[in-house]
């Protein structure tokens, strides 16, 4: 028999892995929880028709697409913001606005498998739909750095750096960049500082078809790291002062909601996907080791192209993997250890039966209750106990049956009691 594998690029999740993916997911639906956003999901397949255009070639790239029985060219979904866009659309008028909505879906990329790239992972998303202020964009980043900060993670581990895309545009326009050379501008903006600068010179001139000068200005751009310098350089380029006023509300705001050290504005984030139209941010480990955690944005135009509902929106993608890697990289990532209320242990045959019923009645209490599942030694039952996790055994002898009574023990100190059973009964024990 040949022994079967997990496709390339798909997780196995055996208990101990599951236990770290339920501690993320349970960060971030209790950070979504505080933020006020409501749960929902979608279909895991869409018609492949949806991502063509709204994602971007990168992700159509890596579709995993094919065509169903009834002839429909389907795709498994490759991100959640065309089916959120789609859904909010669909719906939203009769909806009070803003919509704050957030999902945990797994997605599939037919990518080349690497340290933090699979081919299936999780996202949190989490979208406000119906806001086009900065309010908006400041609150999404917000939620998403309360996750981070629940699972233990400071402005000493990560940073988001953040852009906006008509500042961007503003000041590539001024440089001289044409309007059709925007889209392959961005894609060289988007390599700098990690690939060459002889390769990404050559983006600017074969790709994006601008002439040396001009792509010369382009790389200047990014000389200054600093919003106010940025700001002061480039004041009389139309539109700038304004944009930058609104990039300094956007970290006010975000000052006052606790997070503005977790921030810093980056004029090299431009984001992948095609649909982005203003403030877009990435979340990186600050040693810059490994992928981008999370990646949103403001998408003021999607709504209007897959629904009849044209709303501005702005939302972002936290994926599980980079993410788990980051947390065991720090040391904040509980140990693993099962844990149970109870483990009963019955002294002999006879005990059984009272074993069974005392398991159904704390069960019915909401306790955790493990019991051997055919006769055992007491010393192996034990041995069962402690590695299950028991906090405490319960031990049901002749002995304790004629005084009604059961023997507790506390598997931690060894500390043991006789009780009634029904002292067992009363709340969930911790
Ligand atoms: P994205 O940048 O493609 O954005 O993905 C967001 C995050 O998902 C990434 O930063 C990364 O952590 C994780 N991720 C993406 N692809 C993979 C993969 N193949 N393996 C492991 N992790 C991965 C989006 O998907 C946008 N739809 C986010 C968004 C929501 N924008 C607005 N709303």
């Amino acid at each position: 028999m040949p022994e079967f594998q997990s496709l390339p690029g798909f997780r196995d999740f055996y208990p101990e892995d599951f236990a770290a993916r339920a501690h993320i997911f349970a960060a971030w639906r209790e950070a979504s929880r505080r933020f006020g956003f409501e749960e929902y999901d979608g279909p895991p397949l869409e018609p492949l028709e949806l991502y063509i255009e709204k994602s971007g070639e990168e992700i159509v790239g890596q579709l995993y697409t094919f065509e169903d029985r009834g002839g429909r060219h389907v795709a498994l979904r490759p991100e959640m913001t065309p089916t959120l866009a789609r859904m909010a659309g669909s719906r939203a008028r009769g909806l009070p606005k803003p919509l704050r909505w957030f999902s945990l879906p797994q997605l599939f990329r037919y990518e080349r498998t690497q340290r933090g790239r699979l081919r299936e992972h999780f996202q949190w998303n989490a979208d406000i739909v119906g806001e086009a202020g900065v309010g908006a964009d400041a609150e999404i980043l917000a939620v998403g750095l309360e996750a981070l900060r629940l699972l233990g993670l400071t402005a000493e581990d990560i940073v988001a750096r953040v852009n906006d895309r008509r500042l961007l545009e503003r000041l590539l326009r001024a440089a001289g960049v044409p309007q059709n050379g925007l889209a392959a501008t961005y894609a060289a903006v988007d390599k700098l500082g990690r690939e060459p600068a002889g390769r990404i010179r050559e983006r600017l001139t074969r790709e994006a078809g601008l002439n040396a000068a001009i792509a010369q200005c382009v790389l200047d751009i990014f000389e200054t790291p600093e919003l106010e310098q940025l700001a002061e350089r480039h004041a009389a380029v139309p539109g700038v002062p304004e944009e930058v006023d609104r990039l300094r509300e956007y970290f006010r705001t975000l000052d006052d909601l606790g997070f503005r050290e977790m921030t810093a504005f980056d004029a090299r984030i431009v984001r992948g996907l095609a649909y982005y139209t203003g403030i877009v941010f990435e979340i990186f480990d600050r040693r810059g080791e490994l992928r981008a955690v999370c990646g949103g944005g403001r998408y003021d135009q999607l709504l209007g192209a897959v629904s009849v509902m044209d709303l501005p929106a702005a939302g972002f993608g936290m994926g599980d993997v980079v993410l788990r890697e980051l947390l065991a990289e720090r040391g904040k990532l509980p140990e693993y250890s099962p844990k149970v209320d109870y483990y009963l242990v019955a002294i002999g045959d006879a005990e059984q039966h009272e074993m069974l019923r005392l398991a159904e009645r704390l069960r019915a209490n909401g306790h955790s209750v493990v019991y051997a599942l055919r006769s055992a030694s007491v010393g192996r039952q034990f041995k069962e106990a402690a590695g299950r996790g028991a906090r405490r055994a319960v031990v049901l002898g002749p002995e304790e049956m004629r005084a009604g009574v059961v023997l507790v023990r506390d598997m931690a100190s060894g500390a043991e009691e006789r009780v009634p059973p029904a002292t067992l009964l009363g709340g969930v024990a911790s």
